[in-house]
């Protein structure tokens, strides 16, 4: 009997997991899950109801959030990557989560991306790799992903101000009690600085090549 593929991506704001995750899942033929997402649509509900994430439990609003939410076209934006992560500091929030991804990789596998997977959702992982890059690379990629005006008079200080906010959440996934954002004992490391996505994508299909053999 084959193993069932788990393959945990996980990494820091913006370093290009969602990128290779979907990738890598296409060409395995995976399912793959953006966990991000579940705490993003978590962090909407909240805004939505006009409640402070800061401040309000927002456990019931994770109760609620399913697969149908990763539809939403509203979770990407700047309000909201700052709700999710301090939604996600909420250990009653990561409880709610937890069942919801473990049965994603049901009996097919999957590929997911996010902070924990390989050291909480699925610490058996067939392969757990961790996905970095500087904070200015990081910083110009979301940029490029989010700006409307590509030749923006103003790009630099633009980018500066998304550094400094990846850098902030970083810190605050990095600080938090519950699941923090750490590199697991078993994951393999990818530092994409100088690497384009299609080198990311061939670094991470040999490494699962290898360790799948
Ligand atoms: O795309 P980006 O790397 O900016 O963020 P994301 O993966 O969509 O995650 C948004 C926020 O959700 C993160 O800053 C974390 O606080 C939280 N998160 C988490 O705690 N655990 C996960 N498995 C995934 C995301």
């Amino acid at each position: 009997m084959t193993r069932r593929l788990v393959i945990a991506v996980d990494g820091p704001a913006a370093a290009g997991k969602g990128t290779l995750a979907k990738r890598l899942a296409a060409a395995l033929d995976l399912p793959y899950l953006d966990t991000g997402l579940l705490y993003r649509a978590t962090g909407r509900r909240m805004i939505d109801a006009g409640l402070d994430p800061a401040h309000a439990p927002a456990e019931t609003f994770a109760a609620t959030v399913g697969l149908e939410d990763l539809r939403r076209t509203d979770l990407r934006v700047p309000e909201v990557d700052r709700a999710a992560s301090l939604v996600a500091a909420q250990p009653a929030v990561r409880r709610a989560l937890v069942d919801l991804q473990r049965r994603f990789a049901g009996v097919h596998g999957a590929v997911l991306d996010g902070r924990d997977i390989g050291t909480v959702i699925f610490p058996d992982a067939t392969v757990k790799l961790f996905i970095t890059a500087s904070p200015r690379t990081r910083a110009e990629r979301r940029w490029e992903q989010l700006a409307t005006n590509p030749d923006a008079p103003d790009r630099e200080a633009q980018i500066i101000r998304v550094e400094q906010e990846i850098v902030a959440r970083d810190a605050a996934d990095s600080s938090r009690s519950v699941a923090p954002l750490c590199v697991a004992r078993d994951a393999i490391r990818i530092e994409t600085d100088s690497l384009t996505a299609d080198e990311v994508l061939a670094e991470a299909l040999r490494i699962v090549a290898d360790m799948t053999r």
